[in-house]
């Protein structure tokens, strides 16, 4: 009877043996963890109160692409001590299921923003994003003036929806239709905006750059910023179950 230890040595000393065993064990590997994927719709736990972005949020967080704020700011709060206590409670995977492309980063040259909204005023804003020295003077941030000058190229928001369906963002046929109007709503709260906070809860609808008569870039992109982190409640209990998931994973 031939011990294992010479059968393990027949296997190790033939080359193309070894190979095939070796391809069998790892593709049992991947396929345990390759294969559930197929038959789940989705990876990623719904969480209360995360909805697609409002047109004019879509709008300012392409801008913030543009402009490549993200070059220095992350928007991912990992699970450490010293980051909650800076930053909030750290980012649930569904509170970034919505971003394409995603912004979570591994540079913070400045800090992160994935809970930045609320925490100041749409005038404080606009002072730090027209000159971040003003605000804070040894800022090396770059200065955006310039944002409050432009006026938003509207462009075709309801195609932009569109697109970010087609790669699963769940915009309604209503969204989509409206997508016009819900934008310049939401910059100005003399309008009648309509049901939109109904379709985008929490949605804030007001001026933000200080000049009600236009919709500026800073508009948009002030309005993105002020959602960033305010539409799930973490401690809400759905967040906690899935709290509870992320833990057993
Ligand atoms: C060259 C790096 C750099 C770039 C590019 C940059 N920032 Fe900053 N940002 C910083 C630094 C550093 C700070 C911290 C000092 C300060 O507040 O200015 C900061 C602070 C901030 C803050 C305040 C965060 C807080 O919690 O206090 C916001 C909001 C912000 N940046 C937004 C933006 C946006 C929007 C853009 C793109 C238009 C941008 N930043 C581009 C470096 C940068």
């Amino acid at each position: 009877m031939t011990s294992i230890t010479e059968r393990h040595k027949t296997l190790e000393r033939n080359v193309t043996l070894l190979g095939v065993a070796a391809l069998v064990t790892v593709a049992i590997g991947g396929i345990v963890e390759i294969a559930p994927l197929f038959w789940i719709d989705n990876t990623i736990e719904k969480v209360d109160g995360m909805r697609p972005y409002t047109p004019l949020e879509q709008a300012g967080r392409d801008i913030y692409i543009r402009e490549g704020c993200y070059v220095c700011h992350s928007q991912m709060i990992r699970p450490f001590r010293d980051e909650v206590e800076r930053y909030g409670h750290y980012s649930l995977a569904a509170e970034s299921m919505y971003d394409h492309p995603f912004q979570w980063g591994s540079k913070r040259t400045g800090p992160d923003l994935a809970r930045v909204g609320g925490k100041y005023s749409d005038s404080w804003h606009v002072q730090h994003l027209t000159n971040p020295q003003s605000v804070v003077p040894e800022s090396v941030m770059p200065q955006y003036g310039f944002l409050k000058e432009n006026d938003l190229d509207l462009g075709d928001p309801a195609a932009r929806l569109k697109t970010l369906r087609e790669v699963g963002v769940p915009y309604s046929d209503k969204d989509i239709e409206l997508a016009m109007a819900d934008l310049k709503a939401q910059a100005d709260p003399d309008a009648d905006a309509g049901d939109l906070a109904k379709r985008y809860p929490k949605a804030q609808i007001r001026d933000y750059d200080g000049d009600p008569g236009r919709i500026t870039e800073m508009d948009a992109l002030v309005a993105y910023l002020q959602m960033l982190g305010t539409l799930v409640d973490v401690n809400s209990a759905a967040a906690q179950e899935e709290l509870a998931t992320e833990k057993g994973r």
